[in-house]
């Protein structure tokens, strides 16, 4: 890409894994996170303390970004700055303010969560995370940019859900994904024209890896015809 891709909770455990495929495929990275790193990011990787809560924040870290990837960790109080709604939609929102500031139109891959629809889950309960991660997915679908939703299930830091990964629209679903295959799909995102506008689940079951993103994407519903 002709400029850094910029990754918003890039010194998280998902995060990280999109960070490091990004660098072995030769890209120049800059991560947005609060403080300072509790682990050392790769040599060469940009970084910026910065607040998606605190939307002026953004605008330097974000303002050359040929991609952007946004996973961010919600907050669950109910009130207050660390309830999700700061999280999930304002700061959605603010990131995209500022992605666009100068100009550009980044490809954006947005990192939600399975059951985003569904407003009577127990996990509602905490912050109305899921009403607000929807809210901030509507933001990104109705951006007019380019853009991915990837609705992981519960993220693994192994491969014991399978081997196989499964993309399916609708949010009927529920199962597990390791976060290695949850990063690709983030990295897929960027590269395959087919993963242009669409939202969907993720999930790992038993079965061959997959090789072909071109065409497990071109599988899905488009979410809309993107403007950008
Ligand atoms: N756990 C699951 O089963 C599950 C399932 C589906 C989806 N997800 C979602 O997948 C994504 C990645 O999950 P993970 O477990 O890998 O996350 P994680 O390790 O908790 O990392 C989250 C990242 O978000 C950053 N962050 C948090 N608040 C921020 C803020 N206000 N401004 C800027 N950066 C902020 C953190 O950096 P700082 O602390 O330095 O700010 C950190 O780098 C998250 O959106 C998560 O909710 C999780």
């Amino acid at each position: 890409m002709d400029s850094p891709v910029v990754v918003i909770g890039g010194s998280g455990r998902l995060g990280r894994l999109v960070v490091n495929r990004l660098l072995d495929l030769g890209e120049r990275v800059h991560v947005v996170g609060r403080g300072t790193p509790q682990e050392a990011l790769p040599d060469g990787v940009g970084y910026t303390a910065a607040d998606v809560r605190e939307s002026r924040s953004l605008d330097e870290p974000l303002a050359h970004c040929s991609a952007l990837v946004y996973c961010v960790s919600p907050g669950t109080d109910d009130t207050g700055p660390d309830r999700p709604e700061t999280t999930m939609y304002l700061g959605v929102r603010n990131a995209l303010r500022s992605a666009v500031g100068a100009g550009r139109r980044p490809h954006v891959v947005l990192v939600s969560q399975i059951h985003a629809t569904h407003y009577g889950h127990p996990l509602n309960a905490y912050g109305r995370v899921l009403d607000w991660r929807r809210a901030g997915e509507d933001e990104v679908r109705e951006s007019g940019l380019s853009h991915t939703v990837v609705r992981p299930g519960w993220l693994l830091d192994d491969q014991r859900a399978g081997s196989r990964v499964r993309l399916v629209q609708g949010d009927r679903g529920t199962g597990q994904v390791s976060r290695q295959d949850a990063a690709e799909a983030c990295i897929q995102a960027m590269y395959c024209p087919s993963a242009i506008g669409v939202t969907f689940e993720l999930f790992n079951e038993s079965g061959p890896a997959v090789t072909d993103w071109e065409s497990s994407f071109a599988a899905l519903e488009w979410d809309r015809i993107p403007v950008g």
